[in-house]
């Protein structure tokens, strides 16, 4: 199976910056491997113009999406509309709109319903925090969470992205046994909602080209999801290259 590297750009870039996306389309556009699948999740404002540059080298994603389709919501965008704008993904659940904007475990599971409906693939963030952690309740924080944000699918699939909140821009991550715990859990987890097809669960926090070999080679993990090193293309294309390695 192809690792999948997923770059989160949070609420970085502007079209000055489609440059150093256009670079990424064409280093992978020229390389003749194929043994990482990749996806850009810019902000919804480059959604559009990413897709059109990407000449197919890479997939696009949206980083949010509304629970509705349409109506009445001023400053919402559905995943009708980000699947307008060519996107094939959305990244749901992560932490920075969890704790940010109070988007509990209920919210989340009408967002994956919203996606599917609109044919993304939705990948959806699980994480404990330091204190869970601290207090040795991480799995099971993460099972909860998993628990009561995904609906029962019936053969849908979706991707998973285990990101500790604590290991989230601070330079560090779990160990790699602790990783492969919190994999296997989730991964199961998933099947028993009914997930079709090989379950992905992707590691993320923290994911520089100096750590992805490490994080590749754990147990469990099918990809990563990185948000600062992404923004720099040098450093996207080095984990991208990492990755194409550990194909298996
Ligand atoms: P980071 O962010 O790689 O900058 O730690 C990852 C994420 O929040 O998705």
């Amino acid at each position: 199976m192809r690792r999948l590297i997923v770059g989160n750009w949070k609420m970085h870039g502007r079209s000055r910056d489609l440059a150093g996306l256009s670079a990424l389309a064409h280093a992978l556009a020229g390389s003749s491997e194929t043994g990482a699948e990749i996806v850009v999740c810019p902000p919804f404002t480059l959604l559009r113009e990413t897709n059109a540059l990407s000449e197919g080298a890479f997939a696009v994603g949206a980083q949010d999406c509304a629970a509705q389709m349409d109506g009445p919501f001023t400053g919402d965008i559905s995943a009708a509309m980000v699947r307008d704008c060519g996107a094939q993904f959305v990244i749901l659940g992560h932490s920075e709109r969890r704790c940010g904007h109070g988007e509990a475990d209920e919210r989340v599971q009408l967002k994956i319903v919203a996606a599917l409906q609109a044919g993304l693939i939705p990948i959806v963030c699980f994480g404990e925090s330091q204190q869970q952690r601290a207090a040795g309740g991480a799995v099971e924080a993460v099972l909860a969470q998993v628990q009561a944000g995904v609906p029962a699918l019936q053969g849908q699939s979706l991707v998973a992205a285990y990101e500790p909140i604590w290991a989230i821009g601070s330079g560090l991550t779990p160990s790699p046994s602790q990783i492969s715990l919190a994999h296997h859990a989730m991964r199961d987890a998933l099947r028993e909602k009914g997930c079709a097809g090989p379950v992905r669960v992707l590691y993320g926090g923290s994911v520089r080209p100096a750590n992805c070999a490490e994080l590749l080679a754990t147990e469990g993990v099918d990809g990563l999801l990185v948000g600062a090193a992404s923004l720099e293309t040098a450093a996207f294309l080095s984990i991208i290259a990492v990755a194409q390695q550990y194909a298996r």
